[in-house]
C-alpha cells in the first residue's frame, strides 16, 4: 500500500507533488529554508547514526554539520558537510540557487566532516574558486584533488561579494594548522569553523534563542575538550584575535548558531582554554577485584568530609575518557588508581592517561595509588605518568597488596587530606 496516496494535501500547501505511475514524489524545493540574514542560508545536517565522532568520541546525542550559503552578486559557500549528506546538500543548494553558479567555496577547515563534499561541489560547479590560505590547498590535494582555480588569502584579507564583504582571520590549530574563520563584516557574522561548536544534533531549534542551552552545556564542553582541548593556547590566541571585531552572530560548523547570548559561549571558551579550574576532584580507578576501587572510595569519602563538594569518581572500564577528560578540564584535583595488570598498568587507565598526556591540560594537583596481587606494575607506571604530566604530586604514591589493610587505609586518608589541603589552601 502506498500511504502517500492516502494523504490529502490541501492545495495551498507549498509542496509540489508529482504523480509518477502509482508513486508520489515529494520534491525538496519547498524545504524549510533557514536564514541567518536576508541573503545567508543555513545548510545543516543532523547525524544521529554515527556512534563515535572521529571514530573515537561517543556522540549519544548525535552531531550536526553546518555549512552556509551567501547569495549576493557573487555566491559563496562557507565550508561543506560530511559526505554521507552530499546528495541532499547538493539538492538544497540547487533549490536555493535555482541554476545560479557558486563563485567561491570558502574552506575554513579541511577536516573531512566539513570538507567531505568538496569534490562533489567541484564536480557540480566546475568554475568555482576555492578560497583558503597557504596551508589549505595542500590538504585539498592530499584528500581530494589538485586545486587549479583558487584564491589564497592571508590574515585580514577581504573578499567582496557585492553588498556582503568578507574578511579572513587565521586561527591555526583550532582545530588544524590551516584553520581560519570568515568574518562577514556586513552582517557582523563570524563563520567560526569548529570553534564554538558543539556535539548534539539540532532538534528543530537552530539558533541559541530557540533551544534549551541546559541540554548543550555538557555537549559544548565535551566538543571543546575532546576536539580542541589540546590547543588551549591557540584558542586563547584566536579569542584575542577576534575580540576587536563587532560580532553579532557566531555560526560554527557544529551545533547551535549563537545570535542572542554570545556571552554564554564566549565566557565558557575563555574559561576552559585558560585552564580556569574549579575546586573539585576527579578520582579514576581501574580495578579487577575491587581492592583498588575500595581505596578510591576511602579517598573520596575523606575528601568529602573535608568539605569538597565536587567529587567525581569514575571506573575507567565503564566511563569513556571523553567524559572523564571533560571533568579534568573542569576540576583542579585529579587522583588516579590502577591495579597491576600483567606487570603493567590497568589497560583502561593506561588509555585514559595517554589521552591526558596527549591533551596536556595544566594546573592540576595529582594523587596516585594502586594495588597488586603478585607483582607490581600499576603504581610504577602511574609514577611515570606523574613525571611526564608534571602536575604537583600532593602525596607519596600508595600501593597496597590485595585487600586494603589498616596502614594503607591510613595512607589513603592522608592522600585525601593532602589533596583537600591543596584545594582549600592552594
Ligand atoms: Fe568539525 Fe575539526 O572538524
Amino acid at each position: 500500500m502506498n500511504f502517500g496516496l492516502l494523504i490529502n494535501f490541501p492545495t495551498d500547501l507549498p509542496i509540489k507533488i508529482t504523480k509518477f505511475a502509482t508513486q508520489i514524489i515529494y520534491r525538496r524545493d519547498t524545504m524549510q529554508q533557514v536564514k541567518l540574514s536576508e541573503n545567508i542560508y543555513f545548510l545543516g545536517f543532523n547525524d544521529r547514526r554515527t556512534h563515535l565522532f572521529e571514530n573515537i568520541w561517543p556522540i549519544p546525542h548525535g552531531i550536526s554539520y553546518n555549512s552556509y550559503l551567501i547569495v549576493d552578486e557573487k555566491v559563496a559557500l562557507v565550508d561543506t558537510v560530511e559526505r554521507q549528506f552530499i546528495d541532499d546538500y547538493l539538492e538544497d543548494i540547487e533549490n536555493i540557487l535555482g541554476g545560479r553558479e557558486i563563485d567561491y567555496l570558502i574552506i575554513n577547515h579541511m577536516e573531512p566532516d566539513h570538507s567531505g563534499a568538496i569534490k562533489a561541489i567541484k564536480g557540480k560547479y566546475p568554475n568555482i574558486s576555492l578560497v583558503g590560505n597557504k596551508k589549505t590547498f595542500g590538504f585539498v590535494e592530499s584528500f581530494y584533488f589538485k586545486p587549479e582555480k583558487y584564491l589564497m588569502v592571508n590574515d585580514g584579507d577581504s573578499l567582496g561579494l557585492g553588498k556582503t564583504n568578507l574578511q579572513f582571520y587565521m586561527i591555526p590549530m583550532v582545530h588544524w594548522p590551516e584553520t581560519m574563520v570568515t568574518y562577514d563584516e556586513t552582517h557582523k557574522i563570524v563563520f567560526s569553523g569548529d570553534a564554538f561548536g558543539s556535539y548534539g544534533t539540532l532538534d528543530g531549534g537552530i539558533f541559541d534563542d530557540e533551544i534549551n542551552l541546559d541540554f548543550y552545556e555538557i555537549e559544548v564542553m565535551r566538543y571543546f575538550t575532546n576536539i580542541v582541548g589540546k590547543y588551549c593556547p591557540h584558542t586563547q590566541r584566536a579569542i584575542n584575535k577576534l575580540a576587536p571585531l563587532d560580532i553579532q552572530m557566531i555560526a560554527a560548523t557544529h551545533g547551535p548558531i549563537w545570535r542572542t547570548d554570545l556571552k554564554w559561549i564566549l565566557t565558557r571558551y575563555n574559561k576552559w582554554s585558560s585552564y580556569d579550574l574549579e575546586m573539585g576532584v576527579v578520582i579514576v580507578y581501574g580495578s579487577m577485584y575491587g581492592n583498588t576501587k575500595k581505596m578510591a572510595e576511602v579517598i573520596a569519602r575523606r575528601i568529602s568530609e573535608r568539605g569538597i563538594k565536587n567529587i567525581r569518581v569514575y571506573d575507567a572500564s565503564k566511563t569513556h575518557s571523553s567524559y572523564i577528560i571533560n571533568d579534568i578540564f573542569k576540576y583542579k584535583g585529579f587522583i588516579v588508581g590502577s591495579a597491576a595488570y600483567n606487570n603493567a598498568m590497568f589497560p583502561n587507565v593506561e588509555i585514559l592517561l595517554s589521552t591526558i598526556l596527549h591533551m596536556g591540560p595544566k594546573n592540576h594537583f595529582l594523587g596516585i595509588f594502586g594495588n597488586y596481587s603478585w607483582n607490581g606494575g600499576g603504581v610504577k607506571n602511574l609514577k611515570d605518568f606523574a613525571e611526564k604530566i608534571n602536575w604537583e604530586l600532593v602525596y607519596d604514591p600508595i600501593e597496597e597488596r590485595g585487600a586494603l589493610k589498616q596502614d594503607k587505609y591510613d595512607e589513603c586518608l592522608k592522600l585525601a587530606d593532602a589533596m583537600a589541603d591543596k584545594l582549600l589552601n592552594g
